[in-house]
C-alpha cells in the first residue's frame, strides 16, 4: 500500500490501484502529454470539491474533463455539432480541449455552474488506461497550486502538493509541456480561450475559417481561464525583447529560446531549445522555469519568443507569469489576446 503523496511508476499495478482510489472518491495525479493532471471522478461532486481544495482554486474556475474516447463523451455532451466532430477526428487524442454544451447530469461544481463543459481526450497511454479502468471521465486541472507553475514531471507534483494527493503516477516528463489549447465551440463563433499544444493556425487550416481570440477583461476575474496572473514562479519574472535588454548580475537568471552566444554573466541560464525549435521549447518551458525558480534568484529575465505556432502558447504563459500579484511589473502592455 502506498502512502498519500507517494510517487509510483505508472505500471499496470499502480494504474489499477489509482483507478480504485478514483472510484472510491480519491484524488490522483497522473501524467498527460501536456502537463500532469490532478484527477477526480467527474461525476463525484465531493471528489471534485477536494480538487479545488487541494489546489486552493477559486470555485468560479471550472475543470477540464478527460475522456477515453467519443463514447464516453456522450456522458457529458449530447450533441457536439459537426465542427466539434471534425476537430475531434483530426486532433483527438491530443492537446485540444473543446468547450461544449453540457448534459444536465454533469455536476455544477465541475463546470462552475456554466451551461458548458470543457472536454479533452489526452494522447497518453497511462492517462487513457487510468480513465478506462476508473470507468468514469476524470475532472483534472493541472496538478499545481492555483496560479503557480504547471508540473511537467511527477517530482514537480510531489514538491508542490505532496501528501494532499492520494497517489502520484509517474510517467516521466510530459512530451508537449504546455497545456491544451481551449476552444469554445458551443456557440456560432469559434473562440480561443487559451492557446496551447495545438496551434490556432492548425485549427483554422482544418476548419477553413477564422478563430476569434478573446481578450481577457482584467476587471472581470469571473471569466473562466482568463485570469491575468497565472503560471507564475515565486521569483519575479520580467519579459525582455532580447537578452541584451536584461540586467545581468549575481542574483539574476535568464531564460532564452536559443543559446545567447557569448555567455552573459547571469547566475543561472536556461535554454529552451538549442536549435530554436518552438515545439521543443514548449516541452522544456515549465522544467526550465521550475529550475530557475529553485535557484534562489531575485529576478528571472525571460526573452520573448516568436508569437506564432507553439510560440503563442509560450508567450501566453510568459506574459501571465510576468504579472505581479498587484498588476503590471513595468514591462509595458502585456495584455494577452
Ligand atoms: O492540458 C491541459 O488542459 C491540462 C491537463 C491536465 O489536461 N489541464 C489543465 O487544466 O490545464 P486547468 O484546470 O489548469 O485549466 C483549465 C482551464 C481553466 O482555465 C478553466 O477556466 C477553463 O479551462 N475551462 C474549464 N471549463 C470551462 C468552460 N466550461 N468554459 C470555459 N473555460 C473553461
Ligand atoms: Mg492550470
Amino acid at each position: 500500500m502506498n502512502t498519500p503523496g507517494s510517487i509510483v511508476p505508472a505500471d499496470a499495478k499502480a494504474v489499477k490501484q489509482a483507478a480504485r482510489l478514483l472510484r472510491e472518491g480519491g484524488v490522483v495525479a497522473f501524467p498527460t502529454e501536456t502537463v500532469y493532471g490532478l484527477g477526480a471522478d467527474a461525476f463525484n461532486p465531493r471528489a471534485a470539491a477536494r480538487v479545488f481544495e487541494i489546489k486552493n482554486r477559486p470555485h468560479f474556475d471550472p475543470l477540464i474533463v478527460h475522456v477515453s474516447g467519443r463514447k464516453q463523451l456522450r456522458l457529458l455532451c449530447e450533441e457536439p455539432g459537426p465542427e466539434a466532430e471534425k476537430l475531434m477526428d483530426l486532433f483527438w487524442p491530443g492537446p485540444l480541449t473543446l468547450v461544449l454544451p453540457k448534459k444536465e447530469s454533469v455536476p455544477d461544481i465541475v463546470t462552475s455552474g456554466l451551461p458548458t463543459v470543457a472536454v479533452r481526450m489526452p494522447a497518453h497511454d497511462t492517462a487513457l488506461e487510468l480513465i478506462r479502468k476508473a470507468k468514469t471521465p476524470l475532472a483534472a486541472p493541472s496538478a499545481n497550486p492555483f496560479s503557480y507553475l504547471s508540473p511537467t514531471t511527477a517530482p514537480h507534483v510531489a514538491a508542490q502538493l505532496g501528501a494532499r494527493v492520494d497517489l502520484i503516477l509517474d510517467g516521466g516528463p510530459c512530451s508537449v509541456g504546455v497545456e491544451s489549447t481551449i476552444l469554445d465551440v458551443s456557440g456560432g463563433e469559434l473562440v480561443l480561450l487559451r492557446s496551447g499544444g495545438i496551434s490556432v493556425e492548425e485549427i483554422e487550416k482544418a476548419l477553413g475559417r477564422k478563430v476569434s481570440l478573446r481578450a481577457p477583461d482584467p476587471d472581470k476575474v469571473t471569466a473562466p481561464g482568463q485570469l491575468e496572473r497565472h503560471y507564475s514562479p515565486r521569483t519575479p519574472l520580467r519579459l525582455v525583447k532580447r537578452h541584451e535588454h536584461a540586467e545581468p548580475g549575481p542574483s539574476a537568471g535568464l531564460l532564452c529560446l536559443r543559446p545567447p552566444g557569448k555567455a552573459p554573466p547571469f547566475a543561472h541560464t536556461e535554454i529552451l531549445s538549442v536549435s530554436g525549435d518552438l515545439r521543443e521549447a514548449a516541452a522544456n518551458l515549465f522544467q526550465c522555469l521550475h529550475r530557475l525558480d529553485a535557484a534562489g534568484l531575485s529576478v528571472i529575465y525571460a526573452e520573448e519568443v516568436p508569437d506564432e505556432g507553439l510560440g503563442r502558447a509560450i508567450m501566453d504563459r510568459l506574459r501571465r507569469a510576468a504579472k505581479t500579484a498587484g498588476g503590471m511589473n513595468g514591462t509595458g502592455s502585456l495584455r494577452d489576446k
